[in-house]
């Protein structure tokens, strides 16, 4: 027969514990806790009497399906990637690079709930209150609603947002905030667990929304947010080049929405600001007529970007030429510049080639293949790709192309920019699912060679 066990109790917020502590972790009152014993139910005696208060299974039909309301935002990017806006009671870990902008669209959101009449309480465990006021200055944030705590301890924290209550609570960072009951230091994964697990609880039972920062370190040495992701609701990861303004934040996982979903925001003197038209801004420098440059669209999210593709093939002075690529998939690029050289006969083994993805953009798709070919063709011929073309398909081995998911919609975000021509597999004409948008001639090919020669001008 199975062992009692003891346990601590808190006589405050019912709280078990395995060992005696001094302060009740959970609501972090002193003396609260008090031993009890617990006995293990005898074996082959299951017959309900331990469930009194546990919870009631229910029948699948009855739940209710409606989602609860929404915050919405007024920012549309946060709303897209968050799935239409903040799920109340959720928790949402927002990662990312030191120095990418956590901070400020964090402080930008909470000025977007506070201006429509909701408390906010951002918990600042880095920052100390004057940077904080410094930062809204310079975004010209000023709300009252709008509340900042500098602290680092997890129960006053926790006591704190039990007492306000607020409509939407921010925790920047949760490594550098600690809880008293765990003597290792802030930012050990045991820590950064513990904190994350009490917050959330809080989160959950007070139903408020609850955003994490937690900072991606190299190190393995201070916890990153990968133990977090399975404690979360969802995860939305803040990404960007350092060299370039534009940040894109990306739903990583996300309970209440779909993944995958990016915003595009712009970093600028007022912080950051939401790029409506990501594909504007990614060809903005375009120069047309030069050789080497194609445009892709791959699908970011639900959402089509047209990004451009550039690229430079020149002589080599090794004795095996290099290949370098830039925000595209390595081995797609060396699979490209195979089939280049095999099936459509240009001489790549004595070239150089150099790919790169305008903007710091990276493209993860087979669908932007036919654009990455077109560009080095383009620049090995010296011989520009038509400027108002847009080149879609996946290249096979035998340098046939193949046909790309949602074309339509890709095409309909090409035509928005002016594009009025676009290069497509010749599968996708014959397919009736696919209706191609009027104000776009599409142009269907079968193979990689068909394409360069409808594709760059003589
Ligand atoms: P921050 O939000 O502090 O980043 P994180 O919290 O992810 O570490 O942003 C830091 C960078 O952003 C810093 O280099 C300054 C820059 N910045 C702007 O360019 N414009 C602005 O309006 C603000 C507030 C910051
Ligand atoms: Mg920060």
């Amino acid at each position: 027969m199975a062992k009692a066990k003891v346990r601590y109790v808190c006589s405050e917020c019912g709280g078990v514990q395995m060992k005696w502590m001094g302060k009740c972790p959970d609501c972090g009152q002193w003396n609260t806790l008090e031993e009890v014993t617990v006995q293990p139910a005898a074996a082959g005696s299951r017959n309900g009497a331990g469930l009194v208060g546990a919870p009631e299974p229910i029948s699948l039909p009855s739940i209710p399906t409606q989602p609860s309301r929404r915050l919405v935002l007024g920012n549309s990017e946060l709303n897209r990637v968050l799935g239409g806006g903040i799920v109340p009671g959720s928790g949402i870990l927002v990662g990312g690079d030191p120095g990418i902008g956590k901070s400020t669209l964090l402080l930008q959101m909470a000025a977007d709930v506070a201006a429509q009449g909701g408390q906010v309480l951002y918990v600042s465990a880095e920052e100390s209150a004057y940077q904080l006021g410094r930062r809204a200055a310079r975004l010209g944030v000023d709300d009252e609603r709008l509340f900042i705590l500098a602290d680092t301890v997890l129960e006053q924290i926790l006591d704190r947002i039990g007492q306000m209550k607020p409509t939407l609570v921010i925790v920047d960072s949760v490594q550098a905030i600690h809880s008293n009951a765990n003597t290792s230091a802030a930012g050990t994964v045991s820590q950064v667990r513990d904190c994350t697990a009490h917050l959330l609880r809080l989160a959950k039972q007070e139903n408020i929304p609850l955003f994490l920062v937690g900072h991606v370190t190299k190190e393995g040495t201070i916890a990153g947010p990968r133990v977090l992701e399975h404690m979360v609701d969802a995860v939305l990861q803040l990404e960007g080049e350092r060299f370039h303004a534009y940040r894109l934040l990306r739903s990583i996982k996300n309970r209440f929405g779909s993944t995958n979903e990016v915003g595009v925001f712009e970093m600028g003197e007022q912080g950051m600001s939401e790029v409506a038209n990501p594909s504007e801004l990614f060809l903005a420098e375009r120069l047309p007529n030069a050789s080497g440059s194609a445009i892709a669209v791959p699908m970011e999210g639900s959402r089509p970007l047209l990004v451009e593709v550039q690229a430079l093939s020149s002589a080599t002075a090794f004795s095996q030429p290099r290949r370098t690529g830039n925000g595209v998939d390595f081995n797609r690029l060396l699979l490209v510049t195979a089939v280049l050289s095999k099936r459509v006969g240009l001489n790549l083994s004595t070239q150089d080639v150099f790919v790169n993805v305008i903007g710091g953009m990276k493209i993860g798709e087979p669908a932007a293949d036919m654009a990455i070919a077109a560009a080095i063709a383009s620049s090995y011929r010296n011989a520009p790709v038509a400027a108002d073309l847009a080149i879609l398909g996946e290249v096979g081995l035998s340098g046939e192309l193949r046909s790309v998911g949602q074309l339509s919609r890709r095409l309909r975000e090409a035509t928005k920019l002016g594009f009025q021509r676009a290069i497509v597999p010749h599968n996708a004409l014959r397919r009736k699912s696919d209706d191609i948008p009027s104000d776009i001639e599409a142009i269907g090919v079968h193979t990689l060679g068909e394409a360069l020669d409808a594709a760059l001008v003589k």
